[in-house]
């Protein structure tokens, strides 16, 4: 038996150019770099300067998946981008993007499932892959959080960063097994009854402005590991695979005592879990592309490995996906 599968052809990245450090906040606001680093993880994140947006990032990270692909922008027919920092309340980033690159053909839509947008974006390009609708799918997670975050909020301000990955999926023919390349299974959840533990404060319909982000930490944190636990236990449990199995482990990266809890429960040894939040901080949708280019950047992830990605965020949402690299 032949199947469809969404095979990983290429990806990239982009960064804004200013880097924040955890000192330089401190300067501004009561914070220190000692509770940032020994609560979150963080010792840096990139700023989005003047010029530099969520469709700009996605652009750039977009043309460093198609070049790491060789391939053009025209052999490209999808494009699903999370985010849930638009440049605009319409249209899409993703038409932005589209355009950006001179691809007139095929279709472009954002997600919108905060942090989990990356997993999201993942399991809706690979559905519309297998089915034989597209062939070829630029999946983005960009974001510019620094635009709405409140400065003067220390418990918030100091998590959240700019930026942006890409990784192109390509329908290949696989033999239905766990040998094959590609997406081998997905798994998207959704609670919208803790809207108010993590979500922003405007809208253009309940408000008419663009709003600032809140958040309630703990409840947050206490919720995510359970919720990642039960949701990567879905994807060994539909494959029949173990964390023993897994080559990569690549999370949201929010918080590393989240990861780190996470990993422990599981059972998943430290040192096959990818970490950037230290540089990066918690770029919401782009965190896991940003962190998969890192490990394949630096040689990590090789052809033909085992990665998991997972990750929770606002509404709640939560998800996670493996795929042979
Ligand atoms: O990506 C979407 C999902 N988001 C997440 O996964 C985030 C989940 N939550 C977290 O990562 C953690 O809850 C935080 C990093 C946000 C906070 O860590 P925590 O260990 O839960 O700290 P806390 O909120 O209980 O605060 C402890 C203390 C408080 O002071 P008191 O009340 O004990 O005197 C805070 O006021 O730390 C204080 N605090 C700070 N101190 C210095 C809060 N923020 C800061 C800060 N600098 N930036």
């Amino acid at each position: 038996m032949t199947i469809r599968r969404s095979t990983v052809a290429g990806i990239g990245h982009a960064l804004p150019k200013r880097v924040v450090t955890n000192a330089e906040l401190a300067a501004k606001i009561d914070t220190s770099d000692e509770w940032i680093i020994e609560r979150t993880g963080i010792r840096q994140r990139h700023i989005a300067g003047e010029g530099e947006t969520t469709a700009s990032l996605a652009t750039l990270a977009a043309q460093d998946a198609l070049s790491h692909a060789g391939l053009k922008a025209s052999d490209i027919d999808l494009i699903v981008l999370a985010t849930a920092t638009p440049d605009l309340t319409f249209p899409a980033t993703a038409t932005q993007v589209q355009a950006a690159l001179g691809i007139t053909q095929g279709a472009a839509f954002d997600v919108q499932a905060v942090c989990s947008g990356f997993v999201y974006a993942v399991a809706i390009a690979d559905k519309f892959l297998q089915s034989g609708s597209h062939q070829r799918a630029l999946v983005i997670g960009a974001e510019t959080f620094s635009r709405i975050l409140d400065w003067n909020d220390r418990t918030t301000c100091v998590l959240f960063g700019d930026g942006a990955g890409a990784v192109i999926l390509e329908a290949q023919e696989g033999h239905g097994g766990l040998t094959d390349r590609g997406v081998l299974t997905s798994h998207l959840r959704a609670d919208g009854r803790h809207k108010d533990k993590l979500f922003v404060d405007g809208g253009p319909s309940a408000t008419m402005t663009t709003g600032y982000l809140r958040m309630e930490g703990k409840e947050v944190f206490r919720h995510a590991v359970t919720f990642l636990a039960e949701t990567i236990e879905e994807s060994f449990r539909a494959t029949g695979l173990t964390a023993a199995d897994m080559d990569w482990f690549v999370p949201h990266q929010a918080n590393r005592r989240i990861i780190d809890a996470t990993a422990k429960k599981l059972g998943i040894g430290t040192e096959k879990v990818v970490l950037t939040v230290d540089r990066h901080g918690n770029t919401s949708a782009a965190s896991i592309p940003l962190a998969l280019a890192t490990a394949v950047g630096d040689g990590r992830i090789q052809k033909g490995q085992l990665v998991l990605i997972e990750a929770m965020g606002g509404g709640f949402t939560w998800g996670s996906a493996l795929i042979r690299w």
